[in-house]
């Protein structure tokens, strides 16, 4: 089939370029009408907000003295309650027509770059992203929902012919498989959020959506817009909440037919471990997890391109995406040179309010994950792996801030549990090691992302090869996955596959059927 994706109407949606002036203070007036917005947010069922009485305040992590709203989570009750409400609206809606479902999500799209200045004000107060995350997250969102538009009208349009004996006809087509439970995280709370649920329901599923405790509050102004951009409500509901209550109510009911997760391996493994002791249909599960990513530079690497691509991937976002760097295999000869090069990039970071636009790393997502990660830092300095560590302004003093920092490691056995926020592990090792390097990468059982630096091409085939990752970047930094570009997503501890922004994404969170005709 030829795919929709690589054609040459591919568009993907254009951000803003914050050097040109204009531009700068068209977007940064847009962000400050929110200035003074305090968001509530509540479960909506069947599209109507339904308080619950769990009444949750929500701080911004910059600065946890400033209130951002207020969410209620909703109650097993109520998650019951919007499941029978989505499995009755299950029938109308698969078999609404495609080309309906993706006019819904390509006027989603229109509508995230009209709200461009509220979703980015939520990102960078709610979540604590910088301005440009926020930029780009709103850019990812807008992607996923056009693409997936696109992917949708491509293959469920029409149906596949199949070979068949003279007097039959044979075909192949797909449709919803029912309820799908999209549980999302709090470090793309806009672009993983809708990026899931645009694919379940452009597939023809109706959607109970979960998004991390953290971010409820633009989760809930995604739906509505979703709302406003005509999707039925009784399609589309919202369950903000925590995960024992909202998936304790519903990840063992047999009415849930799919499961897309995005969010740590050990929350994944408990949900695969309740689908798998419940009565009734098998559930489809896809999951997107964690990673121990390494980035492998060898000596004839350029160090200023290698530093330049390791401070974006190991700290951009505080280090909080799945993609982040957390492991820097260097080469010996090179050693020195490179971690004195970082060593100096760093002090150059700017850490600090998320809402300015020079901050490159703001603050680590509430106070739980700021306290393991500094109780983890603690402990290896304590060891003596401490390289190198920057030192927060005041300013910071009242979020949740953890500073870039640079601990050394004799083995990447030695890697625990992932780090997740803006702690970079270097690992030296001398030519005759690589391939002990490249087992031990593979013996984590992670396979998300792989940094590679080298000018020796046949090097850069040898790791790409050895290494069982599902992105791998060859001399460039190793985040940010662009939509229809690199498909995202990895294998082993780090998911199940399919790949976010790829050609088979839609595909999984349908069912296919074949229809046999004696003509
Ligand atoms: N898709 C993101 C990236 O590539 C990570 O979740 O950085």
């Amino acid at each position: 089939l030829p795919n929709a994706i690589y054609g040459p109407e591919r568009m993907n949606s254009r951000g803003h370029n914050l050097m040109i002036d204009a531009e700068r203070s068209a977007l940064m007036s847009k962000i400050s009408e929110f200035d003074n917005t305090l968001w509530r947010a509540y479960p909506l069922l069947a599209g109507k907000p339904e308080a619950s009485g769990q009444t949750m305040e929500v701080k911004s992590p910059y600065d946890q003295s400033l209130a951002v709203g207020q969410v209620d989570f909703a109650t097993a009750e109520q998650c019951r309650k919007a499941l029978e409400i989505a499995d009755s609206s299950f029938t109308e809606w698969y078999q609404t027509p495609v080309s309906q479902r993706a006019a819904v999500l390509e006027r989603m799209a229109d509508l995230l770059e009209d709200n461009e200045g509220e979703l980015i004000a939520l990102c960078t107060r709610e979540a604590g992203k910088t301005l440009q995350d926020g930029i780009d997250e709103v850019r990812e969102a807008v992607d996923f929902c056009r693409f997936y538009a696109r992917e949708a009208r491509h293959h469920f349009t029409s149906s596949i012919k199949l070979p068949g004996p003279t007097g039959e006809s044979n075909e192949l087509y797909y449709e919803g498989r029912g309820v799908f439970l999209c549980i999302s995280p709090w470090n793309f709370p806009l672009a993983i959020f809708l990026g899931q649920i645009a694919a379940a329901l452009v597939a023809g599923n109706t959607v109970l959506a979960k998004p991390a405790e953290t971010t409820s509050l633009i989760a809930a102004r995604a739906v509505e817009l979703f709302y406003q951009a005509g999707m039925p409500a009784k399609v589309l509901q919202l369950l903000p909440g925590e995960g024992r209550v909202v998936g304790g109510a519903l990840v063992p009911d047999p009415r849930i037919s799919g499961i897309a997760f995005t969010g740590s391996t050990e929350t994944a493994r408990v949900i695969n471990r309740q689908l798998a002791d419940r009565e009734g249909p098998i559930a489809t599960f896809i999951a997107e997890t964690g990673g121990q990513n390494a980035m492998v530079v060898d000596s004839t690497a350029l160090p200023e391109q290698v530093v330049t691509d390791v401070i974006h991937s190991a700290f951009a976002s505080a280090g909080q995406r799945c993609s982040a760097l957390r492991v820097l295999c260097v080469q010996d000869d090179i050693g020195d040179r490179v971690v004195e090069l970082i060593k100096g990039a760093m002090e150059e970071l700017r850490v600090g309010n998320p809402e300015d636009l020079s901050t490159d790393v703001g603050p680590v997502i509430d106070a739980k994950a700021r306290d393991g990660l500094l109780a983890y830092v603690a402990k290896q300095t304590q060891a003596g792996k401490l390289i190198h560590q920057m030192t927060l302004p005041e300013a910071c003093a009242s979020g949740t801030f953890v500073p870039p920092t640079v601990l050394s490691i004799g083995s990447i056995a030695e890697l625990g549990r992932e780090q997740f926020g803006p702690v970079l592990h270097v690992l030296r090792y001398k030519a005759k090691e690589l391939d002990t390097v490249l087992d031990a990468i593979n013996g984590t059982g992670y396979g998300l992302t792989l940094g590679v630096h080298t000018r020796n091409e046949a090097t850069a085939a040898y790791i790409e090869k050895r290494v069982r990752v599902g992105n791998c970047y060859i001399n460039r930094n190793q985040i940010g996955a662009v939509v229809g570009v690199q498909p995202f997503g990895g294998r082993g501890l780090s998911g199940t596959g399919p790949k976010a922004g790829g050609p088979n994404y839609v595909l999984r969170f349908a069912t296919e059927r074949t229809r046999t005709i004696n003509t």
